[in-house]
């Protein structure tokens, strides 16, 4: 009934403002659909999509998947401050680690709609591999970290009131205190890809003294303000969430793009079957990815199959509005309610900036020339902005994009050796 409606309003402005709509029209319908039909009835079962060919990594868990590989993982439950329960993976034996743990540990936290799984080509095995104490993050609303103590995700929409804002002041903090306190040491280093960086700097910004339990921020594509942003896919789709938040949300629509919902459920189909596979879900990355047309795969057939079985991973309408609403601001700020509720909110007219001096820890970052969601631009402004900055690493693959960061088969070659170098300078044994 609702979704009705919410095709129907997206319908109508469609024809108003005809092209851009399209992309609108169909992440719509994907994610309204996906409410509709987050049934369990529809789901596929395990053995029934490994009967289909479904590529085994794409069906198994952390601990699975990465069992498969030969490390050994362990998972941990952290109760955030505000009752959200979340899971942290920590991999405590990797494959080809041959001699004492490094310390102090590393932790690793993912981007927007992204979990700590994903397809073999991952980081996490290169820096457990070099023998690092290797943690996992996962926030809230994600897969692995949809629980509360009291609300139900499935039912109350309280449980969807957040955005970057609440990752930052709750989510990381509580997974950096538990890392510290279950490990012993006093600091840590943190690399954050994306989103990762992002609520990273909220924490500094919000929460004075957080930033120095950290020793080293290792920023991969971070995201902060977003003002040139050039995936034109991902701008509309996060406008249109920003635009239609009141709507979706009397309709009941707080949670999108959630693994095991329809949306990622469908696109896992079809995108591990091969020959779709190669001529379109490999494009659909790059559509969304690139700024430039040329880009050649380096995320791996194998991976792309892989990869639609844990991404995306879900999150709330409410964070992705905050996306759509900083693709129009210069500033790194917190969500814009209008003038009116920010007066109540915030007692001013604009919605406060982020502190971003505060970040008084050191930040090295990595970022790529063909990223079409953070770009070029906007990640060399926020270092203009930090007080500490080691250095800044343009990958210099021309056509290094996003997704790279997590998916390439490059990966090795390309990012970890500066993460390695990083890492050890700041490893104490
Ligand atoms: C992963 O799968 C294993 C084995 O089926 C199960 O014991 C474990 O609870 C799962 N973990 C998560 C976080 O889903
Ligand atoms: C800290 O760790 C100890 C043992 O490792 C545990 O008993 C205690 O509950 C932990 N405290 C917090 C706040 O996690
Ligand atoms: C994927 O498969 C297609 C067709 O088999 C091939 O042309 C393409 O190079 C492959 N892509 C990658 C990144 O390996
Ligand atoms: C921002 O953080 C820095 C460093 O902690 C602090 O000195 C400064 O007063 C803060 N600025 C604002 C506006 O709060």
């Amino acid at each position: 009934m609702f979704a009705r409606e919410v095709l129907r309003s997206v319908d109508n402005m469609a024809s108003k403002r005809s092209n851009t709509f399209k992309v609108l029209l169909a992440s719509l319908a994907v994610a309204a659909l996906g409410y509709v039909l987050r049934s369990p009835s529809l789901y596929l079962r395990r053995e029934t999509k490994s009967s289909l060919g479904y590529p085994k990594d794409s069906l198994l868990n952390f601990t699975e998947l990465t069992a498969e590989y030969g490390y050994l993982s362990e998972e941990h439950k952290v109760l955030t401050d505000d009752g959200y329960i979340l899971t942290m993976f920590r991999i405590v034996k990797a494959r080809n680690c041959h001699r004492a743990k490094r310390s102090p540990p590393v932790l690793l936290m993912h981007g927007l709609l992204q979990s700590s799984s994903g397809p073999d080509a991952g980081l996490a095995y290169l820096i457990s591999d070099a023998c690092y104490d290797l943690w996992l993050g996962n926030v809230r609303g994600n897969y692995y970290s949809r629980e509360h103590v009291r609300l139900d995700p499935d039912k109350d929409p309280a449980y969807w009131k957040f955005y970057i804002e609440e990752i930052g002041i709750y989510d990381v903090p509580a997974m950096i205190d538990y890392v510290l306190n279950y490990t012993g040491f006093e600091k840590l280093n943190y690399i954050g890809f994306s989103q990762g960086t992002g609520t990273f700097l909220v924490m500094c910004s919000e929460k004075p003294g957080y930033c120095d339990k950290v020793k080293l921020v290792i920023s991969l594509a971070p995201a902060s303000r977003q003002m040139h942003t050039q995936s034109k896919i991902f701008r509309t789709m996060t406008q249109t969430f920003y635009r239609m938040e009141g709507l979706l949300s009397m309709t009941g629509l707080q949670e999108v793009f959630s693994k095991g919902g329809f949306s990622q459920e469908f696109v896992a189909f079809f995108c591990q079957l091969s020959g779709v596979t190669e001529r379109l879900c490999e494009k659909v990355i790059d559509a969304f990815d690139h700024v430039d047309s040329t880009h050649l795969g380096s995320i791996t057939n194998q991976t792309t199959r892989v990869l639609f079985g844990h991404f995306p991973a879900g999150t709330s309408v409410h964070n992705m509005a905050r996306y759509g609403q900083s693709m129009n601001s210069g500033r790194f700020e917190k969500f814009d309610y209008g003038r009116e509720q920010n007066l109540v909110l915030y007692g001013s007219e604009e919605p406060p900036q982020y502190n971003l001096s505060a970040t008084t820890v050191p930040v090295m970052c990595i970022y790529g020339k063909n990223d079409g969601l953070v770009d070029t631009r906007d990640v060399e402004w926020l270092m203009a902005q930090l007080p500490n900055v080691l250095e800044m690493v343009k990958v210099e693959d021309p056509q290094w994009n996003h997704m790279d960061v997590t998916y390439s088969q490059y990966t090795g070659d390309t990012i970890f050796p500066k993460i390695h170098e990083y890492l050890l300078k700041y490893t104490s044994a």
